[in-house]
Parts: C-alpha cells; sequence; structure tokens
C-alpha cells in the first residue's frame, strides 16, 4: 500500500507557510517603528499626555520623592510580595474618581477583561456581547463556565431585545432570575469613535429582566480620560454608574500609562482576588507604572498641575507644551476634533469614488471608509502622515477603513497637510482608469 502520509515538515515551515498564507491576502502584521519626523495621526495618546510637559514634571517628582529604600519592582504578584499600601491608596483614589465602591488593579486592559469574564460568569449563565467587543473581552468569555455566549448586533437595542428574547424562550430560569444574563459592551468604540446607546440597553434589560438578574459589564477604554466629567468616562456622563456591574478603565491610550482598574463592588473586587488567573498568576505592576497612573489621575482630579517647568523632549513642538492644564489639553483637543472635522467635510468627493468619512460628534477618532484601506494610508504615510489601515479580522470583511485619531499634540497645519494629500488621491483616484474603490 503506498504511503499517505503528508511529506514530513519542520515546525518553522508549518510557520512559514502560515505567514506565506497571510501574506498572499494581504494580512499579514509587520511590526514597524515609526520615524521621528513622522505625525502622528495614529496613537492612543488623545491628549498627548505622554510628552506633555505637565504630565512629566509630576510624574518625575512622584518617582523623586519616594523614600530610597522604597522598591521600584513590585516583586511579585499581588497575592504574594506585589501588593503595597501604594497600590491599595492608588485603588481608593480611583475608585473615588470614578464614584464607585472599589477597584481592582490589572497589569492590562486585556488581563482585566480576561480575568473579569474568564472567573465572573457562573455555568449556567448567559453572556450577550456586542459584535464589535475587543479581542481581550471574547477570549475570557471563550473561557468563561457560562453556559452560553450570544452575540448582538454592533450597539443595537432591538439587536439585545431580540437575541435576549428567544434566549428566554428556552430557558424559563432567565425570567424566573436564577440564571445571570451579563451584557458586554464598550462605551466608546476604537474603530468608529462611536459611542455606546447605554442608557437604551438599560431599557431593554429592565424591561426583559425585571428580577435584576441583567448585569453590565462596560469597557471604557477609549473613553477614559476624554469623554465624561474630567475625562471619568461615558457611564459617568450619563450618570449609569450605579447600573454598571463592572467598568473596565484601562491607562495604556489617553492616560499615557499602563495597566487597568475593574470598577466594582468590594465582593465582586474580593472574588476576583481570589478567581481571576490573569490578576493571580502574574506579576504586578511596580512602582513606576503605579505613580503613572497616580500622575494621570492626579492631573483628571485637579484639572492642573503645579508648574510647567521647560519642556524635555518633544517629537514635534507645538502649541500643546505651552498648555498646563489638562482641561487646557481637551479643549484643544476639541479645538483640533472640529477643524479636522470641517475639513473632511469639506473634500470633494468624485461622484466615481465610492468614500466615506464616519465621525461621532466630539470622538477623536475618525474612520475614513473606502475599499482601498491600505493604499490609501501607505500614501499618506509616505507624506510623513501616520495613518492606518484597519483591516479584517480586526473589523468585519466589507468595513475596512483608514483611522485617523487626532492628539492635543497636533496642529492644523498638520490637519491640513493630511487633508491635502487625502484630497490628492481622492482626485488621482477618479481619473485613473476602473476608479471603483
Ligand atoms: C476596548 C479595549 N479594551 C481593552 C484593551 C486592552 O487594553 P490594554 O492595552 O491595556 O491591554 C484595548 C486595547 O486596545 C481596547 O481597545
Amino acid at each position: 500500500m503506498a504511503d499517505r502520509s503528508p511529506a514530513p515538515t519542520t515546525l518553522v515551515d508549518a510557520l512559514t507557510s502560515a505567514l506565506v498564507k497571510r501574506e498572499a491576502k494581504s494580512a499579514r502584521r509587520k511590526l514597524t517603528v515609526l520615524p521621528g519626523t513622522a505625525v502622528d495621526f495614529s496613537s492612543n495618546d488623545f491628549l498627548s499626555l505622554s510628552t506633555s510637559p505637565a504630565f512629566r514634571n509630576r510624574y518625575l517628582s512622584h518617582l523623586n520623592s519616594a523614600p530610597e529604600s522604597f522598591p521600584f519592582a513590585s516583586g511579585g504578584s499581588r497575592l504574594l510580595d506585589g501588593n503595597s499600601a501604594y497600590a491599595e491608596e492608588l485603588e481608593r483614589f480611583v475608585a473615588e474618581f470614578h464614584d464607585a465602591p472599589a477597584a481592582l488593579l490589572f497589569n492590562s486592559g486585556y488581563d482585566a477583561n480576561i480575568g473579569v469574564l474568564a472567573s465572573i460568569p457562573q455555568p449556567g449563565d448567559l453572556v450577550l456581547y456586542d459584535e464589535l467587543v475587543h479581542a481581550s473581552a471574547r477570549e475570557g468569555m471563550r473561557l468563561s463556565r457560562a453556559s452560553a455566549r450570544k452575540m448582538f448586533s454592533h450597539s443595537s437595542p432591538t439587536s439585545l431585545k431580540e437575541v435576549l428574547s428567544e434566549e428566554m424562550k428556552s430557558d424559563p430560569w432567565i425570567w424566573e432570575g436564577t440564571r445571570n444574563v451579563f451584557i458586554v459592551i464598550e462605551s466608546l468604540y476604537s474603530m468608529d469613535g462611536d459611542v455606546a446607546p447605554i442608557q437604551d440597553f438599560i431599557r431593554v434589560v429592565d424591561e426583559l429582566l425585571p428580577r435584576q438578574n441583567g448585569y453590565f459589564i462596560v469597557d471604557e477604554a477609549h473613553a477614559t480620560g476624554v469623554f465624561g466629567p474630567r475625562g471619568a468616562g461615558v457611564v459617568q456622563h450619563i450618570g449609569v454608574q450605579d447600573r454598571m456591574f463592572i467598568r473596565v478603565h484601562t491607562f495604556g491610550k489617553a492616560l499615557a500609562s499602563h495597566g487597568a482598574m475593574v470598577l466594582c463592588g468590594p465582593q465582586t473586587r474580593d472574588y476576583l482576588i481570589n478567581y481571576a488567573r490573569s490578576l493571580i498568576y502574574t506579576t504586578a505592576l511596580g512602582f513606576p507604572f503605579l505613580a503613572s497612573i497616580r500622575t494621570a489621575y492626579e492631573l483628571l482630579s485637579s484639572g492642573q498641575t503645579d508648574s510647567v517647568g521647560n519642556p524635555i523632549f518633544s517629537p514635534q513642538p507645538s502649541l500643546y507644551l505651552k498648555l498646563i492644564t489638562l482641561k487646557q489639553l481637551r479643549t484643544r483637543s476639541q479645538q483640533l476634533i472640529q477643524h479636522l472635522h470641517q475639513r473632511l467635510q469639506a473634500l470633494r468627493v468624485p461622484q466615481s469614488v465610492p468614500f466615506r468619512v464616519d465621525h461621532f460628534a466630539t470622538s477623536p477618532i475618525f474612520s475614513l471608509r473606502t475599499s482601498r484601506p491600505r493604499e490609501l494610508a501607505s500614501i499618506c504615510q509616505e507624506a510623513g502622515y501616520i495613518i492606518r489601515a484597519i483591516m479584517p479580522p480586526t473589523v468585519p470583511r466589507g468595513s475596512e477603513r483608514v483611522r485617523v485619531c487626532l492628539h492635543s499634540g497636533n496642529t492644523e497645519t498638520e490637519i491640513d497637510g493630511l487633508v491635502h494629500v487625502i484630497q490628492s488621491w481622492l482626485d488621482r483616484s477618479a481619473i485613473s482608469t476602473g476608479s471603483k474603490l
């Protein structure tokens, strides 16, 4: 009998062939280092806090004022040697800022979402999630012991209602309140910059689950520092913090830091300390990271800094270096958002070129919808403007786009330059043969 076993391949051959397949689909990811002169229209540093003197001076003063004996490394998991009075005080400070009963620090938003979703839903429970929730939430749900998880259409209360009603038909325990239903959403979605209709979701849950067994888990990663009173997020902006079972705030985006906090009740915090594996089995953040989070929250709380000092370093000196308060940085951000919004509205889009700008009111994220996002992004990058094509699987097929993120440190001149490049690309697309985008 002929030997039908496949030709032996080494593991590295198999890995390489996976990469070749991705290359063929134009989906291969690569690490890139940006040139120092590039204009940032891509990062999540929305307030340009990471290069602002206000942030740096306060942060350095926190580091310098630590006693010499104070360990900079955390030394272990929070449950062993990695806890400190400083970490616990920081949790209390952040909880109070967000009007929450308690807060628990995780090493990242990724860890926080995995920790929460893998451990809190119990066997028998149902998890309903928005189709666009972040990969970390999906990973957490995958690890969860919940009996079922179902997706509803993006930011659609009608779809949530349909999916939940359907589940309730086959499961009387949900109606009776003996099974919990978790609703997993984000407050501000990073791809389109749109805000979730949280109040409408609450109405649906109140109507269908009067026994109060519906629990919201909301990820405020992109809203933190940017939306709501003093940057506290969308939930506090609409005043529904008491209705959220869990809020996740991350610090790696507008807060120029690292890590995340889960806001919840004290019993839930205690449960997570006991069951969230992404908290238990990892080395906790050390003092420099905690001091950075502390710095960001002090700026958010007070809205100002004590002193400005000299700008230490800036890759692109601009007006924002003179802005000393967080309020000023946020105001500047809004001015630039309006400027870009108007410029994009004024684009002359040839009829033959399918192109659309999606922008949600005051959001720093703009979405340029085209089916040739890579081409547009690379033309802008060649001109020195860093914007990125967002492709499947990060967004659903057919909704690929170019994403533009504005920062307080951008300038009107940079915005005009970017829009000029986009206009030239549109003009060229219209006259090139087969200009279907
Ligand atoms: C909505 C959302 N949640 C969570 C995360 C993960 O947060 P972190 O970068 O702190 O791990 C991200 C990061 O991109 C995110 O966009």
